[in-house]
């Protein structure tokens, strides 16, 4: 039996990337040329340790060779840390602006776009919870890992992460507890699901799928960091399609995009929450 590899040991080529790369366009059409190449190597060294795999080879002929196992590699690859509340200071901003710009609104229509394991999700559902917002409310919400979005079904996370969710929660609202949205089943807070009734959870994936629908919010956040300038200039091209008139765009706090944005088609509503709205 060979022996395994120590996982920082292993490095991968530029020819050993592309050659896998290519092997999963071509079997399965998932196109990876658009993601930026350091921090995709740095995901695949990953996944090989995950898989028990020495090297890029192996990988390269199990995506090959076993159809399905196409599926647990994407959720691997995909970087899916997130948080509740994750940058207080946008939360704040969307309660206020719910309260006032869109108060007048007969329904509201959202994107979360890259949503992981739905952490965004039940923050913007308890945002519009404690809104004066009433009206219906359709949101989406997409990810290529469905493992990430079976976890955001469920709306059940470890209870070590509800310190700082809870932490970061105060900062949104000094005058409640997140622990009147979950109950505590062991080492398990589940989440109540009537906060995302209102969504639909769907793959998608942001570079090869097409993009439908209209919306009146669309969040793409810390999604964009792995993608290189053309995609990310491509995918703005497609988020402003998406946007109602006057609809809001909001990226990640360290989606550093701002000089790639087009001022002809985005006017930056709030430096700090990292909002754009379309003109
Ligand atoms: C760091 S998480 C961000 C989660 C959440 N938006 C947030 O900011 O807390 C990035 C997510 O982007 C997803 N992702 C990566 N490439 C994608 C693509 N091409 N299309 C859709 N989602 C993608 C990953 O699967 C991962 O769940």
């Amino acid at each position: 039996m060979e022996a395994e590899q120590p996982v920082e040991s292993i490095s991968i080529s530029d020819e050993e990337l592309k050659s896998l790369t290519d092997a999963i366009h071509q079997r399965h059409g998932i196109d990876f040329s658009c993601y930026e190449p350091k921090s995709l190597k740095r995901r695949v060294i990953r996944s090989l340790h995950i898989f028990k795999l020495n090297a890029v080879h192996e990988l390269w002929i199990k995506i090959l060779k076993d159809r399905t196992f196409i599926y647990p590699f994407m959720d691997e690859i995909s970087v899916g840390l997130t948080a509740m509340f994750r940058d207080p200071v946008l939360w704040k901003k969307m309660l206020q602006l719910l309260n006032e710009s869109f108060i007048a609104k007969s329904n509201l229509s959202i994107w979360h776009a890259g949503c992981s394991s739905g952490e965004e999700v039940y923050t913007m559902g308890i945002v519009l919870r404690e809104s004066n917002f009433k009206k219906p409310v359709e949101a989406r919400a997409t990810d290529i890992s469905n493992q990430a979005m079976t976890i955001a079904r469920s709306g059940e996370y470890h209870l070590l992460k509800m310190q700082e969710y809870d932490k970061n929660y105060q900062v949104f609202n000094p005058l409640s507890t997140l622990l009147k949205y979950y109950t505590v089943n062991h080492d398990t807070a589940g989440f109540d699901t009537s906060l995302i009734q209102h969504v639909n959870f769907e793959y998608h994936n942001l570079i090869t799928d097409p993009f439908t629908r209209k919306y009146d919010i669309i969040f793409c956040r810390n999604v964009m960091i792995y993608f290189d300038n053309n995609a990310k200039l491509k995918l703005f091209e497609k988020f402003h399609g998406s946007l109602n008139p006057g609809g809001l765009f909001v990226i990640g706090f360290y989606d550093a995009v701002l000089p790639l944005v087009d001022e002809t088609k985005f006017r930056v509503m709030d430096i700090e929450s990292k909002i754009f709205q379309k003109i």
